[in-house]
């Protein structure tokens, strides 16, 4: 069965829906686990009022039996208490009235979806746009994710994710930090540094952008570990799983760069400092002594640590708003404000860990027989065994 998931639900309509088809039967899902998850995503300094109405549970209405998943479609669910402030506005059968559709949004945001959105589906009303290109779809992508890092966890790969970059000010994560260090280091504060003495500095950069009525983006790492050598493929640019990755992590809300590795700093050394070099113990099998190439060598993992960075492009909607164009008139005005976060660069960590989660599980489901856990967690283990065996065909 082919791995694939689709989401569905409008930022203040009834509830998010996501549908999972493809996970392996057998496998145990904890529940508090992906609220959990959920909670991270809605933590972080420099968000909006939305994340004090929202807390977010995820229910399970498909595709499970006594807490283990069946083989049949997985459809997770997402209420928006919000919508209980919109329940007129965004019914989703009561035929449009003059007094259900009194918000009519007319002034298209510069860097959202609205102006492009609405020509090309032909909304008058901007708000059947926004409802969906909003970020409040990644809450039931987080849900999909923790799903997939419980699936990745039962073949030893675990994934973390910081933030490594605020506006102009950065954090970077080092490389000697193991993973259980960086997941301590980011749980410690709100805005998912490794490094503390950082916080109060960048704290202040977003107090004072929104007190100007504008907004910051930033960079955020994702590393996963223990991923077994030689998911995707160097035979074809579509099997290359660090392409599919890159655009799993660009389909992120806002995300405008992706790098893999050391990415674009590497464009400017010598290859001797950029190449992992390769060594062999007969008893752990082939390593690097670096890893600038983030796990990935002709688009197949190499056994090291995937590291990606992504870059987030600031927060479009500005309370003190840009020029735009009124469709109503087609005259100069100012965009629509719709209430909003002044940073996200939190949250966004999270959801970019969960997308690479989601990617790796896709991947190991092409590789390995996938319709229950047992074998395909055998097949993982073997499959990691034969990478790792030295010379074919000696005896
Ligand atoms: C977690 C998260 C939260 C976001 N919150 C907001 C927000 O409050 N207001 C806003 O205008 N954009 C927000 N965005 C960004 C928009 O969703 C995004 O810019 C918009 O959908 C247009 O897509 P694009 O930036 O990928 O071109 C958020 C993005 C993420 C990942």
């Amino acid at each position: 069965m082919t791995f694939t998931y689709l989401t569905a639900g409008e930022s203040h309509g009834p509830q998010l829906t996501g549908i999972i088809e493809g996970l392996p039967a057998g496998l145990t899902i904890d529940l508090d686990q992906v609220n959990t998850a959920l909670a991270d995503r809605q933590r972080g300094y420099g968000r909006g009022h939305r994340q004090q109405i929202e807390h977010d549970r995820v229910q399970v209405c498909g595709g499970l039996r006594h807490g283990v998943t069946l083989g049949s479609p997985l459809v997770l669910t997402i209420k928006n208490r919000d919508h209980a402030h919109w329940s007129e506005i965004m019914a989703p059968t009561t035929p449009a009235t003059p007094t259900n559709t009194t918000r009519k949004v007319t002034r298209p945001r510069p860097g959202h979806a609205d102006l492009v959105g609405g020509r090309k589906y032909g909304h008058a009303d901007l708000r059947n746009v926004l409802e969906r290109s909003s970020a409040r779809e990644t809450a039931i992508r987080v849900a999909i994710g923790n799903v997939c890092e419980q699936l990745l966890a039962q073949v030893g790969i675990q994934l973390a994710s910081a933030v490594t970059q605020v506006g102009p000010l950065t954090a970077p994560v080092p490389t000697e930090m193991t993973l259980a260090e960086l997941k301590a280091a980011t749980a410690a504060n709100d805005l998912r540094l490794v490094d503390p003495t950082k916080l109060a500095a960048i704290h202040q950069l977003i107090d004072q952008t929104r007190r100007a009525g504008d907004t910051l983006g930033g960079t955020v790492v994702v590393i996963a570990e223990n991923v077994p050598a030689g998911l995707g493929s160097y035979t074809s640019w579509d099997t290359k799983l660090d392409a599919k990755l890159a655009a799993a992590v660009m389909g992120v809300n806002a995300i405008k760069g992706v790098e893999i590795g050391d990415g674009f700093a590497a464009a400017a050394r010598p290859g001797s400092q950029v190449m992992d070099p390769i060594t062999f113990d007969p008893a752990t099998g082939f390593a690097r002594t670096s890893n600038h190439l983030g796990g990935f060598e002709g688009g197949m993992t190499t056994g090291m640590p995937i590291v990606i960075t992504a870059a987030m492009k600031p927060i479009p909607t500005l309370y003190h708003p840009l020029a735009t164009v009124d469709l109503m008139t087609m005259q100069p005005a100012k965009a629509n404000v719709e209430r909003s976060d002044t940073t996200a660069i939190v949250p966004a960590a999270l959801v970019v860990e969960n997308v690479v989660a989601i990617e790796l599980v896709r991947a190991l489901c092409a590789a390995f027989p996938s319709d229950e856990l047992t074998l395909f967690k055998k097949s993982v283990a073997a499959w990691r065994e034969r990478m790792n065996e030295g010379r074919d065909g000696d005896d």
